[in-house]
């Protein structure tokens, strides 16, 4: 039989956890975990959260009306000892027409500002607007920049305050493209095109992540979107295009980056990953790759270590993943992640 005590406190116990849940839940604040839809940093997500904001005004104001009538109906007419029958009515023309009109008028405070984001956000920017491909891979996101003659990957660089327009879809299954501070969801489907644009309102770095079951890695699908303000995104976009590094060319380069260059080719690391700005191949692009903030599709954040580990062992990291185990010794991941580090 359970103790007197425990079942004095048993009543409380819903309360005591959602308590718990709200503290939580108030716990996550914007700063701590940036994947939030209700800090827009975009146009296209102020819009959406616009009518997010709308719709709960209205809804709270449904609630409070509705739940109000409810409780003083529940209060007014209760049942009293020794009181009369209420009167018996039957239809109120009246309120029958302002219980319509009300509702209608409700729907069409939502409905109008809703159908006309819509359409704004379906439309196509023009060519005025940063192009970018986008193509989902298992499990890493490539980005090209036709206007620029670049292919990045699993880091999205874009100018703040310039229109970004997507053409999106994907070289296996089905993906989902979201970053919750700048625009909606759209999934990507093969050998078709979705379109989505924004705006940036600030630079920074945003962090995005697949949306749609892909597969084991699925959930390390991840990204960042990087803003820049305009120069310093016109000067990324120049000095991209500049050629990698050639340490075998160069009598006075470190013989351990030298070694590392030559590994990445006899290793079949090139046969996969390119270090040219333009080059597209079956693997992510490795231009400028020493200077980025992730690796292994935005999964770890881009130190020797960490670099290092994911060259070694990328199956014990993302078990699935394309890239096999070499079965690298560690003074040849250590002269590779030399190299790599090298092309800033
Ligand atoms: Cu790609 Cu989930």
């Amino acid at each position: 039989m359970p103790d007197p005590t425990y079942r004095r406190l048993r009543p409380w116990a819903p309360v005591v956890m959602l308590a718990a849940l709200m503290l939580s839940v108030a716990a996550c604040s914007p700063s701590q975990y940036p994947q939030t839809t209700l800090d827009p940093r975009a146009d296209f997500a102020r819009d959406s959260d616009q009518i997010f904001r709308t719709t709960l005004l209205w809804a709270t104001v449904v609630f409070v009306l509705v739940e109000g009538a409810l409780l003083l109906a529940i209060w007014k007419f209760r049942n009293r000892p020794g009181a009369p029958e209420p009167v018996q009515t039957h239809g109120n023309t009246t309120l029958e027409i302002v219980w319509t009109i009300i509702p209608a008028f409700i729907l069409a405070m939502i409905a109008v500002p809703t159908v006309r984001t819509i359409f704004k956000t379906a439309i196509k920017p023009g060519p005025d607007a940063l192009q970018v491909e986008v193509i989902g891979h298992q499990w890493w996101w490539e980005f090209r920049y036709p206007q620029y003659g670049i292919t990045t990957a699993s880091e999205l660089i874009i100018p703040a305050w310039r229109t970004v327009s997507l053409d999106m879809t994907t070289a296996d299954v089905i993906h989902s493209f979201w970053v919750p501070q700048f625009a909606g969801k759209r999934d990507v489907f093969p050998n078709r095109f979705n379109n989505l644009w924004f705006k940036a309102e600030v630079t920074g770095n945003f962090p995005g992540q697949c949306v749609e079951f892909c597969g084991m890695q699925h959930g390390r699908m991840g990204y960042r979107i990087i803003s820049l303000d305009s120069t310093a995104f016109d000067s990324w976009a120049r000095s991209f295009n500049t050629p990698p590094k050639d340490f075998a060319a160069d009598s006075s380069a470190d013989p351990l980056l030298k070694q590392g260059q030559a590994l990445f080719t006899a290793k079949a690391c090139s046969g996969c990953h390119a270090m040219y700005p333009s080059l597209p191949l079956a693997g992510p692009n490795l231009h400028h790759i020493g200077s980025r903030t992730h690796i292994a599709a935005g999964s770890l954040t881009n130190t020797d270590e960490n670099l290092g580990r994911w060259i070694k062992d990328p199956q014990g990291w993302m078990p699935g993943v394309l890239m096999p185990n070499l079965g690298l010794k560690d003074d040849e991941v250590k002269a590779l992640v030399a190299y790599l580090r090298a092309n800033q």
